[in-house]
């Protein structure tokens, strides 16, 4: 039986093969990433050639230490593959992210890649999203109007907080932590959230990723889109 901290150590590590020579890669944020940017340091020390583009502050810092060469995204004419963690998933791979409050910029690379591959433990796969706590980023002036707007959507919205403070993103922006019935369909909610003036992001995401690698008590499992 595998521990969860092992789960994604297997899936990041595997998912680090699919990195090829010369490939500009998406570099996701998380703890599932931790993993991914150790094992791709390795192989870059024995002699992969990549360069990579990061999703937050948190990752660029650890890729620096790492000695992950980065680009800026103005300089990724393509991103090749980009890989992240999620937090949780549906069987239809609509997944939910930004747990770690980089949401607007993660996924801005994996719209610009052209493939994406999620990886995570197991505890991510769920049968349905409804229910569960859905980020979205807002400019601080736009919190209190937001606030009311998503209310009136069905949600409960919860300023995020991290070490008593309000919780910050790489982009001066804040986080609002929604929490929606579980019968609510949350990929059709996301897009009236979208709509709202004041949410620049939310942290719903379409099925835009190829395959997922899960870590399981089991061993490594991987799940294609279909
Ligand atoms: C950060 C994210 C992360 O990918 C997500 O929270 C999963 O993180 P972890 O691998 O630590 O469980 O969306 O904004």
């Amino acid at each position: 039986m595998y521990s969860k901290e092992e789960q994604k150590k297997a899936a990041a590590w595997r998912a680090a093969m699919e990195v090829k020579d010369n490939m500009v890669l998406g570099l996701g944020t998380g703890s599932t990433v931790y993993y991914l940017i150790e094992k791709l340091s390795e192989r870059i020390r024995g002699g992969l050639n990549i360069h990579a583009v990061s999703t937050s502050l948190e990752t660029e810092a650890l890729a620096r230490r790492s000695d992950i060469p980065l680009i800026s995204l103005e300089d990724a004419r393509t991103i090749h593959l980009s890989i992240d963690g999620v937090d949780a998933i549906d069987p239809d791979f609509y997944s939910i992210k930004g747990g770690g409050g980089a949401l607007f910029r993660e996924k801005v690379i994996a719209c610009k890649a052209r493939r994406v591959i999620w990886i995570m433990d197991q505890s991510k796969l769920v049968p349905s999203l409804g229910g569960r706590v859905l980020p979205v980023e807002v400019p601080p002036f736009a919190v209190p109007y937001a606030e009311e707007q998503v209310k009136e959507a069905g949600f409960i919205p919860k300023l995020r907080i991290k070490h008593g403070n309000v919780f910050v993103t790489d982009n001066g922006c804040h986080i609002l932590d929604l929490t929606g019935d579980a019968a609510m369909d949350y990929p059709m909610a996301a897009v009236r959230l979208k709509a709202m003036t004041g949410i620049l992001e939310t942290g719903l995401f379409d099925d835009i990723c190829e395959k997922i690698i899960v870590g399981t008590e089991n061993g490594i499992e991987e799940r294609f889109h279909h």
